[in-house]
């Protein structure tokens, strides 16, 4: 089977390449620890979990060059149309669909969702199941028993992307609580550093997970095969 090459691309950022491409909460041009531009990206599909704007991030204008749809809760969905009419915008709500031969799976999270000020939908994660592998790209959450479900679900979890900051998502304790609930294979820490905040030390979560899992410590740029 061929593989699918999982670039992180600061923050909550990734591409997962494969025979789709499929970026995940492309925040770059005001992200401090962005390992690419707007402009260079290539994109399918683009999930977006949430409204807030280190979520949205430059999704429209990469979906405007590329055509890449993009897919995020009905709700957000409808606000993104309305900055710009020229993208091809896919809502939905949790729950599974197929986007361009993407098995895709709109999952809970504890967060908000929000242009800073009005809500805006809710929260949301993802599995993606793309050649034969299964992610989670858990959005912005606190960790939450249901994890479990997505792994009974739709497991084996292949590589789980968790936030591991703290302050607005969960911390190094409550992401080890869900690498024990989901039970990847692999797990790549997100959602820290990018700010004061959020700075929490991804070896304190790789020591806290102990063998459950392959803990993949990603620098802004840097990728992995699954
Ligand atoms: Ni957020
Ligand atoms: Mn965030």
């Amino acid at each position: 089977m061929a593989v699918v090459t999982v670039r992180f691309l600061g923050h909550a950022a990734f591409e997962l390449r494969g025979s789709k491409k499929v970026l995940v909460d492309p925040f770059l041009r005001n992200n401090p620890k962005a390992a690419a531009r707007p402009e260079e990206l290539e994109a399918d599909i683009i999930l977006v979990t949430h409204a807030h704007g280190d979520h949205i991030g430059d999704s429209i204008e990469i979906a405007k060059r590329t055509g890449a749809k993009i897919v995020a809760m009905f709700d957000v969905a409808n606000y993104i149309r309305k900055q710009s009419e020229d993208v091809e915008v896919v809502g939905m709500n949790y729950g599974p669909t197929e986007v361009d031969g993407v098995f895709i799976v709109q999952v809970p999270a504890w967060h908000s969702s929000s242009d800073g000020v009005h809500s805006i939908g809710s929260p949301c994660g993802y599995i993606i199941r793309l050649d034969g592998r299964t992610f989670y790209h858990a959005g912005d959450t606190f960790v939450f028993l249901d994890m479990k479900l997505f792994n009974e679900l739709y497991g084996p979890i292949d590589l789980a992307m968790l936030p591991i900051g703290g302050h607005f998502t969960m911390g190094p304790k409550e992401a080890a609580k869900a690498v024990e609930l989901l039970e990847p294979k692999k797990v790549v820490p997100m959602h820290y550093g990018t700010w004061p905040p959020i700075a929490s030390d991804p070896e304190e979560f790789k020591r806290l997970v102990g063998g459950k899992a392959e803990v993949v410590i990603l620098k802004p740029g840097e990728e992995i095969e699954v």
